[in-house]
């Protein structure tokens, strides 16, 4: 895990490596582990930033990309593709995240899981640890093999970083009965050492939004973000129920943007997860 860490993620300088109970678990129960007061978390997002947040009894605070904007916060997130948007940051962006937690002192957690699947714009999803370049203090990057390897049912995830954060979250996970199966860290380390599948698995969901993408453009949806991750993120410019039951009459299923925070409410997120034969049928469907 450590080997995939520096050649793929991009981790150097002193570091540490912890696997997870998928990275959901983490995600939960990292304010608690921290004990944070504060959470801060981006406004359109991915629902147990706020769940952690609630478990550990903390002030939760929706932000915006700039960290100019944010107030001081003992943890905060960030979700680079974003799950539900497919958005991602920028080197310098990333560069404005590592400047806030250093001079704040702060915690920084990048949720990074679904890093692995290429941009269709200039911008690659980057670790914030490549970025940090070796100077990880307050600093985890959070990684889950639910998306990279397909492997959800497995639970497996892991958080590279800060060492001094992850022995104290090694400490209270163990004493919790957190521990990843053994078996389950076999899995993990040989779909780590392979770059093969993954590749083949993005290529899939690019093939799947290049047939979704002009369906939905020409249904009249506005596509916004969707450079990478597994979703297209979009809008009608109507309430998301609306749009919902327009696909819901052409038989097509998709998310309400406000199960991911208020600015969704006029917006939805189609998941290119389902097979190739269905993602064409959909297309047509909406086509129609
Ligand atoms: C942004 C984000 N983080 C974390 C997770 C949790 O994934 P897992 O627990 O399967 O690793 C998800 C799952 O959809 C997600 O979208």
């Amino acid at each position: 895990m450590r080997s995939w860490a520096e050649n793929i993620l991009g981790a150097s300088g002193d570091f540490d490596v912890l696997p997870t109970i998928g990275s959901k678990e983490l995600v939960a129960w990292l304010p608690t582990f921290l004990e944070s007061k504060s959470v801060n978390y981006p406004e359109i997002a991915y629902p147990t930033y706020l769940v952690g947040a609630m478990i550990a009894g903390a002030k939760a605070t929706t932000v915006g990309i700039s960290p100019d904007t944010w107030k001081n916060a003992d943890l905060t997130w960030i979700n680079t593709p974003s799950n539900p948007s497919g958005r991602v940051h920028t080197i310098e962006e990333l560069q404005a995240v590592i400047e806030f937690s250093r001079t704040h002192n702060a915690v920084v957690a990048s949720d990074e899981c679904y890093l692995n699947f290429p941009a269709t714009g200039a911008d690659q999803p980057t670790s914030i640890l490549k970025v940090a370049a070796g100077k990880n203090k307050g600093l985890v990057s959070v990684i889950s093999l639910s998306k990279r390897s397909n492997l959800a049912g497995y639970r497996a995830g892991l958080i590279v970083g800060d060492p001094e954060l992850i022995s104290k979250i090694r400490e209270i996970r163990k004493h919790a009965g957190m521990l990843v199966p053994t078996p389950v860290q076999r899995a993990m380390t040989l779909a780590l050492g392979d770059e093969v599948h993954v590749k083949e698995q993005a290529a899939r969901y690019a093939a799947r939004r290049d047939v979704l993408r002009p369906a939905l453009e020409k249904a009249g949806f506005t596509i916004e973000f969707t450079q990478a991750g597994l979703y297209i993120w979009c809008t009608r410019n109507e309430s998301d129920w609306d749009s919902i039951t327009w696909l819901a009459n052409r038989g097509v299923l998709a998310t309400p943007g406000r199960f991911y925070g208020e600015n969704g409410s006029q917006h939805i997120r189609v998941a290119l997860t389902s097979t190739d034969a269905h993602i064409a049928d959909a297309a047509r469907r909406i086509s129609a």
